[in-house]
């Protein structure tokens, strides 16, 4: 693999740079099912892993939903290429995640941010872990108070790799400076199907996130694709 990414643009701001990396039917769909693991239901290549590793290494933090960790398990690290492990970041509510999870070992840091509807117990397992718990929110984790955080902890670019529901946390935020797609040869269709940002969505054309197309090519008949905000 000779493609390297870069990330070319930090504005002044006081918030990481935040980029999203998503596989992605060719109908836009992220995964079969919600409660589908996407691991599963549509593997990557190698070289297209490495080339995802490869962007991890670049990375200072790399966030996910709760509800990928538990469908998916990652461990969210690089290992098919040299670079450090970004430290995890995880926005959980209250704390529904199995100890067992892989992003609890101590191959990368973590950070849980978390709502005061964590029950104080497993706040402690967790803390009693090696993990790093924050509270950034009253019954729901506020995803711009955390980035403002995670800025202030020296966090200065963040790669989100999903699911539907924080990416459209990020993307309502305006808060989204690049988009990574990896478009799978396949079509999924259906409603169950979660598609790359869910929620309520925007109403109108002015209101919709918009992209500039800065890079594309393939590897192992996936199409990649670079996305800036303008
Ligand atoms: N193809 C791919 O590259 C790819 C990548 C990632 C995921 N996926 C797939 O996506 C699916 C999961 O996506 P998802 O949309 O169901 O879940 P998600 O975005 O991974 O997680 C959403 C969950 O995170 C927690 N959360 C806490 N604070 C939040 C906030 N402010 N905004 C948003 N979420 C917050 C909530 O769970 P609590 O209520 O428990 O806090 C929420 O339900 C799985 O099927 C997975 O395999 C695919």
């Amino acid at each position: 693999m000779h493609i390297t990414f870069k990330i070319t643009k930090y504005k002044v701001m006081d918030r990481p740079y935040v980029a999203i990396v998503s596989g992605a039917t060719i109908d836009g769909k992220i995964s079969l099912g919600r409660n589908v693991s996407a691991k599963e239901c549509m593997p990557l290549p190698e070289d297209v892993q490495k080339y995802l590793h490869s962007i991890r290494a670049k990375f200072d933090a790399i966030m996910v939903g709760c509800n990928t960790i538990r469908t998916d398990n990652p461990h969210l690290t690089v290992r098919l290429c040299e670079g450090k492990n970004p430290i995890r970041v995880i926005p959980c509510t209250k704390l529904d995640l199995p100890l067992t999870s892989n992003i609890f070992k101590k191959d990368a840091h973590t950070i849980i941010a978390t709502t005061e509807e964590a029950p104080k117990e497993k706040v402690e397992e967790i803390k009693s872990l090696g993990v790093d718990v924050l509270y950034v929110g009253k019954e729901k984790v506020e995803i711009g108070r955390l980035l403002g955080l995670l800025w202030k902890r020296g966090i200065k670019s963040l790669l989100v790799e999903g699911g539907s529901r924080l990416n459209w946390e990020l993307i309502k935020l305006k808060v989204v400076d690049e988009i990574v797609l990896f478009i799978h040869p396949l079509i999924f269709g259906g409603e169950r199907a979660p598609s790359l940002v869910e929620g309520e969505g925007f109403s109108n054309y002015s209101e919709a996130a918009k992209f500039q197309l800065t890079n594309f090519f393939a590897i192992d008949g996936f199409l990649i694709s670079h996305w800036k905000s303008p």
